[in-house]
Protein backbone atom coordinates (compact mmCIF):
# COMPACT_ATOMS: atom_id res chain seq x y z
CA UNK A 1 0.00 0.00 0.00
CA UNK A 2 1.08 3.21 -1.14
CA UNK A 3 1.89 5.73 2.06
CA UNK A 4 1.65 9.17 2.77
CA UNK A 5 5.37 9.83 4.69
CA UNK A 6 5.07 13.06 7.44
CA UNK A 7 8.30 14.16 8.12
CA UNK A 8 8.66 15.06 11.96
CA UNK A 9 9.97 18.97 11.95
CA UNK A 10 9.07 19.24 15.41
CA UNK A 11 5.73 20.88 15.55
CA UNK A 12 3.56 19.73 18.29
CA UNK A 13 0.75 19.10 16.01
CA UNK A 14 2.79 16.86 13.51
CA UNK A 15 0.99 13.46 14.70
CA UNK A 16 -2.27 14.48 14.25
CA UNK A 17 -1.35 14.76 10.47
CA UNK A 18 -1.24 11.20 10.73
CA UNK A 19 -3.93 10.73 12.70
CA UNK A 20 -6.26 12.95 9.89
CA UNK A 21 -5.01 11.23 7.59
CA UNK A 22 -5.64 7.81 8.85
CA UNK A 23 -9.32 8.71 9.96
CA UNK A 24 -9.54 9.18 6.44
CA UNK A 25 -8.48 5.92 5.22
CA UNK A 26 -4.82 6.50 4.42
CA UNK A 27 -2.06 5.18 5.43
CA UNK A 28 0.49 8.04 6.96
CA UNK A 29 3.34 7.38 8.34
CA UNK A 30 4.99 9.34 10.90
CA UNK A 31 9.29 9.80 10.26
CA UNK A 32 11.96 11.84 11.62
CA UNK A 33 13.21 14.56 9.29
CA UNK A 34 16.85 12.97 9.18
CA UNK A 35 15.62 10.24 7.91
CA UNK A 36 17.50 7.95 5.41
CA UNK A 37 16.42 7.87 1.76
CA UNK A 38 16.85 3.81 2.61
CA UNK A 39 14.52 3.68 5.28
CA UNK A 40 11.97 6.27 3.93
CA UNK A 41 11.60 4.14 0.12
CA UNK A 42 10.67 1.13 2.13
CA UNK A 43 7.15 2.54 3.34
CA UNK A 44 6.35 3.33 -0.55
CA UNK A 45 5.72 6.43 -0.86
CA UNK A 46 2.86 8.45 -2.84
CA UNK A 47 3.25 11.39 -1.05
CA UNK A 48 5.52 13.34 1.14
CA UNK A 49 4.57 15.69 4.22
CA UNK A 50 6.93 18.14 5.49
CA UNK A 51 5.08 19.29 9.10
CA UNK A 52 5.60 21.98 10.78
CA UNK A 53 7.95 23.03 13.74
CA UNK A 54 9.83 25.54 16.17
CA UNK A 55 12.95 26.52 14.17
CA UNK A 56 13.32 29.35 11.71
CA UNK A 57 14.50 28.02 7.96
CA UNK A 58 17.15 30.76 7.59
CA UNK A 59 19.01 30.29 10.95
CA UNK A 60 21.92 28.50 10.95
CA UNK A 61 21.58 24.56 11.65
CA UNK A 62 17.87 24.75 11.34
CA UNK A 63 16.41 21.23 9.99
CA UNK A 64 16.49 21.26 6.01
CA UNK A 65 14.42 19.43 3.42
CA UNK A 66 16.48 16.61 2.50
CA UNK A 67 17.51 16.09 -0.62
CA UNK A 68 15.47 12.97 -1.28
CA UNK A 69 12.40 14.19 -1.52
CA UNK A 70 13.09 16.18 -4.22
CA UNK A 71 14.27 12.93 -6.25
CA UNK A 72 10.95 10.60 -5.09
CA UNK A 73 8.77 12.60 -7.65
CA UNK A 74 5.90 12.72 -5.47
CA UNK A 75 4.05 15.41 -4.56
CA UNK A 76 5.30 17.43 -1.61
CA UNK A 77 2.65 19.40 1.04
CA UNK A 78 4.77 21.76 3.36
CA UNK A 79 2.74 22.91 6.53
CA UNK A 80 3.77 25.89 8.49
CA UNK A 81 7.37 25.33 8.71
CA UNK A 82 6.96 22.92 5.62
CA UNK A 83 5.79 25.80 3.32
CA UNK A 84 9.02 27.64 4.93
CA UNK A 85 11.30 25.09 3.48
CA UNK A 86 9.65 24.60 0.15
CA UNK A 87 10.15 28.41 -0.08
CA UNK A 88 13.91 28.66 1.04
CA UNK A 89 14.66 25.51 -0.39
CA UNK A 90 13.62 26.79 -3.92
CA UNK A 91 14.88 29.74 -4.09
CA UNK A 92 12.07 31.89 -2.73
CA UNK A 93 12.70 34.56 0.14
CA UNK A 94 10.73 33.30 4.11
CA UNK A 95 11.92 36.15 7.03
CA UNK A 96 10.34 37.38 10.51
CA UNK A 97 6.80 38.58 9.83
CA UNK A 98 5.78 42.01 10.67
CA UNK A 99 3.00 40.43 13.05
CA UNK A 100 3.27 37.30 14.03
CA UNK A 101 0.00 35.32 13.23
CA UNK A 102 -0.84 33.32 16.05
CA UNK A 103 -4.78 31.61 16.43
CA UNK A 104 -7.77 32.40 14.19
CA UNK A 105 -7.58 33.97 10.91
CA UNK A 106 -9.79 34.14 8.07
CA UNK A 107 -8.70 32.26 4.86
CA UNK A 108 -9.86 33.28 1.73
CA UNK A 109 -9.35 30.40 -0.92
CA UNK A 110 -9.31 30.29 -4.86
CA UNK A 111 -10.80 27.45 -7.04
CA UNK A 112 -7.82 25.13 -6.95
CA UNK A 113 -8.53 21.22 -6.08
CA UNK A 114 -6.91 21.47 -2.61
CA UNK A 115 -9.69 22.80 -1.59
CA UNK A 116 -12.46 21.16 -3.57
CA UNK A 117 -15.89 21.53 -2.89
CA UNK A 118 -14.65 24.14 -0.01
CA UNK A 119 -16.47 27.43 1.17
CA UNK A 120 -14.02 30.67 -0.74
CA UNK A 121 -13.97 31.84 2.87
CA UNK A 122 -13.43 29.56 6.35
CA UNK A 123 -11.24 29.73 9.90
CA UNK A 124 -8.15 28.37 10.12
CA UNK A 125 -5.34 28.32 12.31
CA UNK A 126 -2.05 29.83 12.40
CA UNK A 127 0.97 29.85 14.40
CA UNK A 128 4.05 31.74 13.05
CA UNK A 129 6.08 34.26 13.40
CA UNK A 130 8.04 33.70 10.08
CA UNK A 131 6.63 34.32 6.80
CA UNK A 132 7.37 34.04 3.21
CA UNK A 133 7.99 37.47 1.55
CA UNK A 134 8.95 35.71 -1.80
CA UNK A 135 7.96 32.58 -3.44
CA UNK A 136 10.23 30.77 -5.72
CA UNK A 137 10.34 30.60 -9.24
CA UNK A 138 6.72 28.80 -10.43
CA UNK A 139 4.97 29.08 -7.73
CA UNK A 140 1.54 31.21 -7.07
CA UNK A 141 -0.40 31.79 -3.93
CA UNK A 142 -4.09 29.61 -4.09
CA UNK A 143 -4.97 31.79 -0.61
CA UNK A 144 -4.26 34.56 1.47
CA UNK A 145 -5.48 35.94 5.17
CA UNK A 146 -5.13 39.75 6.12
CA UNK A 147 -1.84 39.12 7.21
CA UNK A 148 -0.41 36.32 5.30
CA UNK A 149 -0.45 36.92 1.28
CA UNK A 150 1.00 33.42 0.73
CA UNK A 151 -1.61 31.42 2.96
CA UNK A 152 -1.48 28.41 0.54
CA UNK A 153 0.38 28.02 -2.24
CA UNK A 154 1.71 26.12 -5.10
CA UNK A 155 3.65 24.76 -8.15
CA UNK A 156 2.85 25.72 -11.79
CA UNK A 157 3.24 21.66 -12.50
CA UNK A 158 0.97 20.85 -9.45
CA UNK A 159 3.62 18.94 -7.93
CA UNK A 160 4.18 20.89 -4.84
CA UNK A 161 1.72 22.66 -2.43
CA UNK A 162 2.43 24.43 0.88
CA UNK A 163 -0.18 26.25 3.62
CA UNK A 164 1.21 28.73 6.16
CA UNK A 165 -1.56 27.67 8.72
CA UNK A 166 -2.20 24.14 10.47
CA UNK A 167 -5.00 22.26 8.71
CA UNK A 168 -4.36 18.66 10.74
CA UNK A 169 -6.15 21.32 14.07
CA UNK A 170 -9.42 20.74 15.21
CA UNK A 171 -9.84 24.62 15.11
CA UNK A 172 -9.11 25.08 10.92
CA UNK A 173 -12.35 24.26 9.36
CA UNK A 174 -12.19 22.07 6.71
CA UNK A 175 -8.83 20.87 7.57
CA UNK A 176 -9.39 17.17 6.69
CA UNK A 177 -10.59 17.56 3.73
CA UNK A 178 -7.97 19.84 2.76
CA UNK A 179 -5.29 17.34 3.78
CA UNK A 180 -7.43 13.77 2.15
CA UNK A 181 -7.31 16.74 -1.05
CA UNK A 182 -4.17 16.77 -0.85
CA UNK A 183 -3.78 13.11 -0.98
CA UNK A 184 -6.24 12.33 -3.12
CA UNK A 185 -6.70 15.08 -5.58
CA UNK A 186 -3.07 15.87 -5.95
CA UNK A 187 -1.15 13.01 -5.27
CA UNK A 188 -4.05 10.23 -6.59
CA UNK A 189 -3.68 7.97 -3.29
CA UNK A 190 -7.03 5.56 -2.93
CA UNK A 191 -8.40 5.22 0.69
CA UNK A 192 -7.46 1.64 1.48
CA UNK A 193 -6.51 1.84 5.02
CA UNK A 194 -8.32 0.34 7.91
CA UNK A 195 -7.34 -0.75 11.44
CA UNK A 196 -6.73 -3.84 10.45
CA UNK A 197 -4.08 -3.15 8.32
CA UNK A 198 -2.52 -0.96 11.30
CA UNK A 199 -2.86 -4.27 13.25
CA UNK A 200 -0.36 -6.40 10.74
CA UNK A 201 1.79 -2.88 10.82
CA UNK A 202 2.45 -2.71 14.58
CA UNK A 203 2.99 -6.29 14.81
CA UNK A 204 5.72 -6.08 11.61
CA UNK A 205 7.46 -3.81 13.86
CA UNK A 206 7.59 -5.85 16.84
CA UNK A 207 8.96 -8.65 14.93
CA UNK A 208 11.39 -6.79 13.71
CA UNK A 209 12.71 -5.06 16.48
CA UNK A 210 12.26 -7.88 19.23
CA UNK A 211 13.36 -10.73 16.45
CA UNK A 212 13.93 -13.99 18.32
CA UNK A 213 14.03 -11.95 22.07
CA UNK A 214 11.74 -12.29 24.75
CA UNK A 215 10.02 -9.51 26.03
CA UNK A 216 8.06 -8.40 29.64
CA UNK A 217 5.20 -6.37 29.88
CA UNK A 218 3.36 -4.50 32.39
CA UNK A 219 -0.48 -5.45 32.46
CA UNK A 220 -2.67 -3.29 34.88
CA UNK A 221 -5.63 -4.46 33.42
CA UNK A 222 -6.62 -1.27 31.86
CA UNK A 223 -7.24 -1.01 27.52
CA UNK A 224 -3.67 -0.33 27.07
CA UNK A 225 -1.55 -2.78 28.34
CA UNK A 226 -4.14 -5.38 27.71
CA UNK A 227 -4.26 -4.56 24.20
CA UNK A 228 -0.39 -4.65 24.08
CA UNK A 229 -0.14 -7.87 25.67
CA UNK A 230 -2.89 -9.29 23.03
CA UNK A 231 -0.24 -7.60 20.39
CA UNK A 232 2.53 -9.11 21.36
CA UNK A 233 1.09 -12.63 21.63
CA UNK A 234 0.02 -12.21 18.44
CA UNK A 235 3.37 -11.25 16.99
CA UNK A 236 5.80 -13.39 18.73
CA UNK A 237 3.18 -15.71 20.93
CA UNK A 238 4.60 -17.31 24.40
CA UNK A 239 7.72 -14.87 23.98
CA UNK A 240 5.84 -12.52 25.70
CA UNK A 241 5.78 -12.60 29.24
CA UNK A 242 2.78 -10.22 31.04
CA UNK A 243 3.52 -9.91 34.65
CA UNK A 244 0.38 -8.57 36.85
CA UNK A 245 0.88 -7.18 39.90
CA UNK A 246 -1.99 -7.21 42.65
CA UNK A 247 -1.51 -4.79 44.55
CA UNK A 248 -4.29 -5.34 46.85
CA UNK A 249 -5.54 -1.73 45.96
CA UNK A 250 -7.39 -2.93 43.05
CA UNK A 251 -11.05 -2.90 42.42
CA UNK A 252 -13.40 -6.01 43.38
CA UNK A 253 -12.46 -9.14 41.54
CA UNK A 254 -10.04 -7.08 39.24
CA UNK A 255 -7.24 -9.48 39.26
CA UNK A 256 -9.15 -12.58 38.75
CA UNK A 257 -11.48 -11.03 35.82
CA UNK A 258 -8.15 -10.14 34.04
CA UNK A 259 -6.37 -13.70 34.49
CA UNK A 260 -9.83 -15.07 33.39
CA UNK A 261 -9.78 -13.00 30.31
CA UNK A 262 -6.61 -13.52 29.41
CA UNK A 263 -6.59 -17.25 30.42
CA UNK A 264 -9.32 -17.24 27.93
CA UNK A 265 -7.57 -15.59 25.20
CA UNK A 266 -5.08 -18.16 25.21
CA UNK A 267 -2.29 -15.68 27.25
CA UNK A 268 -0.76 -16.68 31.03
CA UNK A 269 0.07 -14.09 33.36
CA UNK A 270 2.43 -14.15 35.68
CA UNK A 271 0.87 -12.84 38.71
CA UNK A 272 2.36 -11.82 41.96
CA UNK A 273 0.29 -11.22 44.66
CA UNK A 274 2.06 -8.74 46.11
CA UNK A 275 -0.31 -6.83 48.72
CA UNK A 276 1.25 -7.67 51.70
CA UNK A 277 3.99 -5.35 50.88
CA UNK A 278 2.11 -2.38 49.75
CA UNK A 279 -0.19 -2.68 52.78
CA UNK A 280 3.42 -2.96 55.06
CA UNK A 281 4.31 0.11 52.75
CA UNK A 282 1.32 2.26 53.38
CA UNK A 283 0.89 1.52 56.95
CA UNK A 284 0.51 5.01 58.96
CA UNK A 285 0.71 6.98 55.63
CA UNK A 286 -2.03 9.80 55.45
CA UNK A 287 -0.02 12.52 53.24
CA UNK A 288 -1.48 11.50 49.80
CA UNK A 289 2.10 12.35 47.55
CA UNK A 290 3.48 10.47 50.10
CA UNK A 291 1.19 7.45 49.40
CA UNK A 292 2.05 7.59 45.86
CA UNK A 293 5.57 7.91 45.99
CA UNK A 294 5.57 4.36 48.16
CA UNK A 295 3.44 2.81 45.82
CA UNK A 296 5.86 3.67 43.05
CA UNK A 297 8.72 2.52 44.72
CA UNK A 298 7.01 -0.84 46.18
CA UNK A 299 6.00 -1.13 42.63
CA UNK A 300 9.67 -1.08 41.35
CA UNK A 301 10.83 -3.27 44.02
CA UNK A 302 8.12 -5.95 43.11
CA UNK A 303 8.69 -5.64 39.05
CA UNK A 304 12.34 -5.55 39.45
CA UNK A 305 12.26 -8.52 41.63
CA UNK A 306 9.52 -10.49 39.65
CA UNK A 307 12.05 -9.47 36.10
CA UNK A 308 15.01 -10.92 37.89
CA UNK A 309 13.07 -14.10 38.42
CA UNK A 310 12.02 -14.70 35.09
CA UNK A 311 15.18 -14.17 33.81
CA UNK A 312 16.28 -17.22 35.55
CA UNK A 313 13.45 -19.57 34.85
CA UNK A 314 13.20 -17.89 31.27
CA UNK A 315 17.00 -16.88 29.95
CA UNK A 316 18.10 -13.88 29.27
CA UNK A 317 14.91 -11.46 28.92
CA UNK A 318 15.93 -7.83 26.21
CA UNK A 319 12.91 -6.06 26.18
CA UNK A 320 10.27 -3.94 28.45
CA UNK A 321 6.99 -3.41 26.66
CA UNK A 322 4.49 -0.79 27.21
CA UNK A 323 1.59 0.87 26.30
CA UNK A 324 3.12 4.70 26.14
CA UNK A 325 0.53 6.32 24.25
CA UNK A 326 1.26 9.45 22.17
CA UNK A 327 0.01 12.00 24.78
CA UNK A 328 2.38 10.23 27.08
CA UNK A 329 5.15 11.26 24.68
CA UNK A 330 6.91 14.34 26.33
CA UNK A 331 8.85 14.52 23.41
CA UNK A 332 7.38 16.51 20.44
CA UNK A 333 9.95 15.04 18.13
CA UNK A 334 10.46 11.44 16.83
CA UNK A 335 13.33 10.67 18.46
CA UNK A 336 16.18 7.36 16.98
CA UNK A 337 15.72 4.42 16.15
CA UNK A 338 13.13 1.65 17.30
CA UNK A 339 14.65 0.79 20.75
CA UNK A 340 16.10 2.97 23.12
CA UNK A 341 17.14 2.04 26.68
CA UNK A 342 14.17 2.96 28.69
CA UNK A 343 14.36 6.56 31.16
CA UNK A 344 12.64 7.19 34.33
CA UNK A 345 11.37 10.61 33.80
CA UNK A 346 9.44 9.01 30.41
CA UNK A 347 7.82 6.70 31.60
CA UNK A 348 4.68 6.35 33.70
CA UNK A 349 5.50 3.29 36.24
CA UNK A 350 9.31 4.92 36.61
CA UNK A 351 10.95 1.41 36.19
CA UNK A 352 14.24 2.36 36.72
CA UNK A 353 17.06 2.43 33.75
CA UNK A 354 19.53 -0.23 36.17
CA UNK A 355 17.47 -2.48 34.45
CA UNK A 356 18.50 -1.92 31.39
CA UNK A 357 15.74 -2.82 29.12
CA UNK A 358 14.98 -1.96 25.70
CA UNK A 359 11.87 -0.78 25.00
CA UNK A 360 9.11 -2.28 23.05
CA UNK A 361 6.25 0.58 22.67
CA UNK A 362 4.33 0.17 19.85
CA UNK A 363 1.43 2.50 20.76
CA UNK A 364 3.49 5.54 20.87
CA UNK A 365 2.13 6.98 18.09
CA UNK A 366 -1.73 6.17 18.87
CA UNK A 367 -4.18 8.08 20.53
CA UNK A 368 -6.48 6.20 22.93
CA UNK A 369 -9.18 5.61 20.68
CA UNK A 370 -7.03 3.85 17.95
CA UNK A 371 -6.21 1.63 20.65
CA UNK A 372 -9.36 0.92 21.56
CA UNK A 373 -10.15 0.04 17.79
CA UNK A 374 -7.02 -2.52 17.93
CA UNK A 375 -7.90 -3.68 21.25
CA UNK A 376 -11.79 -4.96 18.97
CA UNK A 377 -9.65 -6.15 16.44
CA UNK A 378 -7.76 -7.97 18.32
CA UNK A 379 -10.62 -9.80 20.23
CA UNK A 380 -10.20 -8.55 23.56
CA UNK A 381 -13.60 -8.60 25.23
CA UNK A 382 -15.72 -5.74 25.02
CA UNK A 383 -15.92 -4.90 29.12
CA UNK A 384 -12.35 -4.65 28.96
CA UNK A 385 -12.32 -2.12 25.79
CA UNK A 386 -14.63 0.19 27.50
CA UNK A 387 -13.65 0.09 31.49
CA UNK A 388 -13.16 3.49 32.59
CA UNK A 389 -9.90 4.69 33.88
CA UNK A 390 -8.11 3.48 37.23
CA UNK A 391 -5.37 5.47 38.20
CA UNK A 392 -2.03 3.87 38.84
CA UNK A 393 -1.85 4.17 43.22
CA UNK A 394 -5.32 2.44 42.98
CA UNK A 395 -7.78 2.92 45.04
CA UNK A 396 -5.21 4.33 47.77
CA UNK A 397 -6.16 7.56 46.44
CA UNK A 398 -10.19 6.90 46.67
CA UNK A 399 -9.10 6.15 50.48
CA UNK A 400 -8.85 9.17 52.72
CA UNK A 401 -6.68 9.24 55.39
CA UNK A 402 -4.91 5.77 56.09
CA UNK A 403 -5.40 2.48 53.40
CA UNK A 404 -5.30 -0.78 55.38
CA UNK A 405 -6.77 -3.81 54.18
CA UNK A 406 -10.50 -3.49 55.98
CA UNK A 407 -10.56 0.00 54.13
CA UNK A 408 -10.19 -1.22 50.91
CA UNK A 409 -12.85 -3.78 51.31
CA UNK A 410 -15.24 -1.90 52.55
CA UNK A 411 -14.27 1.10 49.52
CA UNK A 412 -14.42 -2.20 47.15
CA UNK A 413 -17.97 -3.06 47.69
CA UNK A 414 -19.56 0.30 47.76
CA UNK A 415 -17.75 0.76 44.48
CA UNK A 416 -18.64 -2.23 42.89
CA UNK A 417 -22.47 -1.49 43.72
CA UNK A 418 -22.07 1.71 41.86
CA UNK A 419 -20.61 0.13 38.73
CA UNK A 420 -23.26 -2.50 38.75
CA UNK A 421 -26.01 -0.30 39.01
CA UNK A 422 -24.52 1.82 36.20
CA UNK A 423 -24.23 -0.81 33.94
CA UNK A 424 -27.60 -2.26 35.15
CA UNK A 425 -29.08 1.49 34.26
CA UNK A 426 -27.17 2.02 31.21
CA UNK A 427 -25.36 4.65 32.38
CA UNK A 428 -21.82 3.14 32.50
CA UNK A 429 -20.50 3.86 28.88
CA UNK A 430 -21.76 7.64 29.16
CA UNK A 431 -19.51 8.55 32.09
CA UNK A 432 -15.83 9.04 31.41
CA UNK A 433 -15.29 7.28 34.58
CA UNK A 434 -17.11 6.86 37.61
CA UNK A 435 -16.26 5.42 41.53
CA UNK A 436 -16.84 5.40 45.14
CA UNK A 437 -14.38 7.20 47.99
CA UNK A 438 -13.93 6.75 50.88
CA UNK A 439 -13.85 9.31 53.54
CA UNK A 440 -12.02 9.51 56.58
CA UNK A 441 -15.34 10.71 58.29
CA UNK A 442 -17.91 8.81 60.55
CA UNK A 443 -21.04 10.34 60.98
CA UNK A 444 -24.27 9.05 62.78
CA UNK A 445 -27.26 7.42 61.23
CA UNK A 446 -30.16 5.50 62.67
CA UNK A 447 -31.08 1.69 61.38
CA UNK A 448 -33.44 -0.63 63.09
CA UNK A 449 -34.19 1.79 65.98
CA UNK A 450 -30.30 1.41 66.29
CA UNK A 451 -27.96 4.33 66.89
CA UNK A 452 -25.23 3.77 64.05
CA UNK A 453 -21.59 5.67 64.10
CA UNK A 454 -20.39 4.57 60.72
CA UNK A 455 -18.17 5.89 57.55
CA UNK A 456 -19.09 8.39 54.94
CA UNK A 457 -19.00 7.27 51.37
CA UNK A 458 -18.80 9.88 48.11
CA UNK A 459 -19.65 8.99 44.68
CA UNK A 460 -17.91 10.58 41.90
CA UNK A 461 -18.49 10.21 38.31
CA UNK A 462 -17.90 12.83 35.44
CA UNK A 463 -18.01 13.64 32.02
CA UNK A 464 -14.72 14.12 29.98
CA UNK A 465 -13.17 14.17 26.90
CA UNK A 466 -9.54 13.61 28.20
CA UNK A 467 -9.54 13.32 31.64
CA UNK A 468 -8.04 17.07 31.40
CA UNK A 469 -11.20 18.72 32.07
CA UNK A 470 -14.30 17.33 33.22
CA UNK A 471 -17.77 17.66 35.00
CA UNK A 472 -19.74 16.00 37.31
CA UNK A 473 -21.98 13.89 35.81
CA UNK A 474 -25.92 14.38 35.72
CA UNK A 475 -26.82 11.30 37.14
CA UNK A 476 -30.73 10.49 37.50
CA UNK A 477 -32.00 11.48 41.17
CA UNK A 478 -33.68 7.81 40.92
CA UNK A 479 -30.49 6.10 39.74
CA UNK A 480 -28.24 7.96 42.81
CA UNK A 481 -31.68 7.06 45.38
CA UNK A 482 -31.09 3.76 44.29
CA UNK A 483 -27.27 2.96 44.63
CA UNK A 484 -27.50 4.70 48.07
CA UNK A 485 -30.05 2.89 49.71
CA UNK A 486 -28.20 -0.37 48.34
CA UNK A 487 -24.53 0.67 49.38
CA UNK A 488 -26.06 1.38 52.99
CA UNK A 489 -28.13 -1.48 53.41
CA UNK A 490 -25.23 -3.96 51.57
CA UNK A 491 -22.52 -2.67 52.77
CA UNK A 492 -21.90 -3.38 56.86
CA UNK A 493 -19.65 -0.21 58.08
CA UNK A 494 -21.28 2.66 55.94
CA UNK A 495 -24.26 4.35 56.60
CA UNK A 496 -23.95 7.84 54.31
CA UNK A 497 -23.36 8.06 50.82
CA UNK A 498 -22.89 11.53 49.06
CA UNK A 499 -22.46 13.00 45.52
CA UNK A 500 -19.54 14.67 44.29
CA UNK A 501 -20.45 18.04 42.12
CA UNK A 502 -17.61 19.25 41.32
CA UNK A 503 -15.98 20.17 38.21
CA UNK A 504 -12.30 20.17 37.32
CA UNK A 505 -11.25 22.39 37.48
CA UNK A 506 -11.32 23.49 39.91
CA UNK A 507 -11.59 19.95 41.75
CA UNK A 508 -9.64 17.03 40.53
CA UNK A 509 -11.02 13.33 39.28
CA UNK A 510 -9.71 11.81 41.69
CA UNK A 511 -9.80 12.71 45.27
CA UNK A 512 -6.06 12.28 45.98
P1 LIG B 1 -7.08 13.82 38.10
O1 LIG B 1 -7.41 13.25 39.43
O2 LIG B 1 -5.69 14.39 38.03
O3 LIG B 1 -7.10 12.59 37.11
O4 LIG B 1 -8.11 14.79 37.60
C1 LIG B 1 -7.10 12.65 35.70
C2 LIG B 1 -7.13 11.24 35.17
O5 LIG B 1 -5.90 10.57 35.48
C3 LIG B 1 -6.12 9.45 36.33
N1 LIG B 1 -5.05 9.45 37.32
C4 LIG B 1 -3.99 8.65 37.29
N2 LIG B 1 -3.62 7.69 36.42
N3 LIG B 1 -1.67 7.27 37.68
C5 LIG B 1 -2.48 7.00 36.64
O6 LIG B 1 -2.15 6.09 35.88
C6 LIG B 1 -1.95 8.23 38.59
O7 LIG B 1 -1.19 8.44 39.53
C7 LIG B 1 -3.19 8.94 38.39
N4 LIG B 1 -3.78 9.94 39.07
C8 LIG B 1 -4.93 10.24 38.39
C9 LIG B 1 -7.49 9.67 36.92
O8 LIG B 1 -8.10 8.44 37.30
C10 LIG B 1 -8.21 10.38 35.80
O9 LIG B 1 -8.65 9.47 34.80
Amino acid sequence: MKSVLVLDFGSQYTRLIVRRLRDKGYYAVLLPHSVSEDVAREYDPGAVILSGGPNSVYEEGAPQMPEWVLSLSVPVLGICYGLQLIAHTLGGQVQKAPHREYGRARLHVDNDRLFEGLPREFDVWMSHGDRVERLPEGFFSIAHTSDAPYAAIRNTEGTMYGVQFHPEVAHTQYGSEILADFVSNVAGLQPTWKVDNLVDVLIDEVRQQVGDGKVILGLSGGVDSSTLALLLHKAIGDRVIPIFVDTGLMRKNESAEVRSAFENLGIHIHMVDASEEFFRALKGVTDPEEKRKRIGHTFIDVFTREAERLKKEHGDIEFLAQGTLYPDVIESSVHGGPSRTIKTHHNVGGLPEKLGFKLVEPFRYLFKDEVREIARALGLPEYLVKRHPFPGPGLAVRILGEVTPERVKLLQEADAIFIEELKRWNLYDSVWQAFAVLLPVQSVGVMGDERTYENAVVLRAVVSTDGMTADWARLPYDFLDHVSRRIVGEVRGINRVAYDITSKPPGTIEWE
